[in-house]
């Protein structure tokens, strides 16, 4: 089977299962193009989270009667099947509210009880904000300095510039995007863990771009930590994870304080309940794990490795069909090294007036700088467009793009 018809099969298997799809824009079909921004959610998963509010919402894990364990169930149980798809264990897989809390999380506990004057925190350039902003702040609290690993002409992790800078001996932590959202660069997370850990650095993967479009495996990854974020992988907002090596989760102290975290509560002090609840303060977002859990159960139903190959062939059919544009210039690596998103701009448009004609052709893409202001400096423009890709895009949709696009320079007469 050639990738674009196995593209076609995952297409018209799960296009009837996203409901939002089914409606028009100003009279045109919507076009979604905007998965890396937020993914739109199957019907299970909105299902699932209907059925725990109509069936068995109570609190969890402190009642003794039975809806409340029907309830706990239904939030560890979700867990433990995404534990088990991530290739980690339900002490090790920590909910958060979104990968940005995640990595805070890890700068503020972990970065504040290791790192000091002298030490490095090596972010990369092609990171989202979210993967800079917190290791600034934890910098600027420990005395410790944040660098950046360069980009390559062609999108891609400077390799030399990294092995130079972990070779001064003062990196303390890397921290590297599994896909970038802007170039949709795939970097090699084992391969960056090994010159990490050879280096005594740690490492953290931002995989919030790579678990809704490939099969990720944290234990095989190697990393010390892997952070990933529900809504952009067919889950709801509101409910992100984090994974942690055991042995430095365990020796980590808690970051919130609250119920759910503790063991024991004195007057005085208290002690810390064991993984992953430590890290859990507060009621959790119950449903939304919940709905993380369906959202896991619909990518194994479909088939990372169908939804992987159908967004690359996808990608392989845009790329030269948008790069012939005349005026246009794609940014990022070519075809076979990067995932389902394409970031380009236009000669003489503004990426904002290119995002609001493609809208009045139902065709929604990303404008602006992406939470990546560092990388648009680098690469010389204040703002792209960026489109994206799921399991529900067709051929015909890239060319809608691509019509609106002819259209929209027509209008600027470009
Ligand atoms: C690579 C990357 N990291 C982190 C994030 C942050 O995700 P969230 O806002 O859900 O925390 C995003 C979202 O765009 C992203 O693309």
């Amino acid at each position: 089977m050639n990738a674009v018809a196995a593209s076609t099969d995952t297409a018209t298997l799960t296009r009837a299962e996203f409901p939002i799809l089914n409606q028009e824009i100003g009279g045109k079909p919507l076009v979604y193009l905007d998965s890396a921004a937020t993914g739109q959610k199957p019907s299970s998963v909105i299902e699932a989270i209907d059925r725990f509010y109509r069936e068995d919402n109570a609190p969890i894990h402190r009642s003794a009667y039975d809806l409340a364990a029907r309830s706990t169930e239904a939030f560890e149980g979700a867990r433990g099947r995404i534990a088990a798809y991530m290739g980690a264990t339900d002490e090790t897989t920590i909910f958060t509210r979104n990968a940005t809390e995640a990595i805070n999380l890890v700068a503020q506990v972990w970065g504040r009880e290791n790192l000091g004057p002298g030490d490095v925190v090596l972010s990369t350039l092609m990171e989202h904000h979210s993967n800079i902003v917190p290791w600034q702040i934890v910098c600027q609290q420990t005395g410790a300095k944040i660098d950046y690993v360069e980009v390559t002409e062609d999108g891609l992790l400077d390799q030399a510039d990294l092995d130079a800078k972990l070779a001064a001996g003062n990196v303390k932590l890397l921290t590297v995007a599994h896909i970038s959202n802007v170039l949709g660069t795939i970097n090699d997370p084992a391969e960056l863990s090994r010159k990490a850990h050879a280096a005594g650095a740690k490492i953290l993967i931002d995989g919030s771009q790579a678990v809704p479009q490939l099969a990720v495996d944290f234990a095989a990854t190697g990393a010390d930590f892997y952070a990933w974020t529900g809504h952009k992988a067919y889950g709801p907002t509101g409910i992100g994870v984090l994974h942690g090596r055991r042995e430095i989760l365990e020796a980590m102290g808690p970051w919130l304080g609250g119920g759910d975290m503790i063991k024991v509560v004195s007057f005085e002090s208290s002690t810390w309940n064991d993984l992953p609840w430590k890290f859990e303060a507060g009621t959790s977002a119950v449903a939304e794990a919940v709905g993380l859990g369906a959202a896991i159960d619909f990518i194994e139903r479909i088939g990372i490795e169908n939804i992987t190959a159908h967004e690359r062939a996808l990608t392989a059919y845009a790329l030269p069909k948008i790069s012939a544009l005349d005026g246009i210039t794609v940014v990022g690596p070519p075809a076979d090294k990067r995932g389902g998103v394409i970031s380009f701009t236009l000669d003489g448009m503004h990426p904002h007036d290119i995002g609001e004609l493609l809208g009045r052709e139902g065709v929604c893409v990303r404008t602006g700088h992406h939470c990546a202001q560092p990388l648009m400096r680098k690469l010389g423009v204040p703002a792209t467009a960026r489109a994206s890709f799921a399991c529900f895009n067709t051929t015909e949709e890239v060319d809608a793009l691509i019509a609106a696009l002819v259209k929209a320079k027509e209008v600027f007469g470009i």
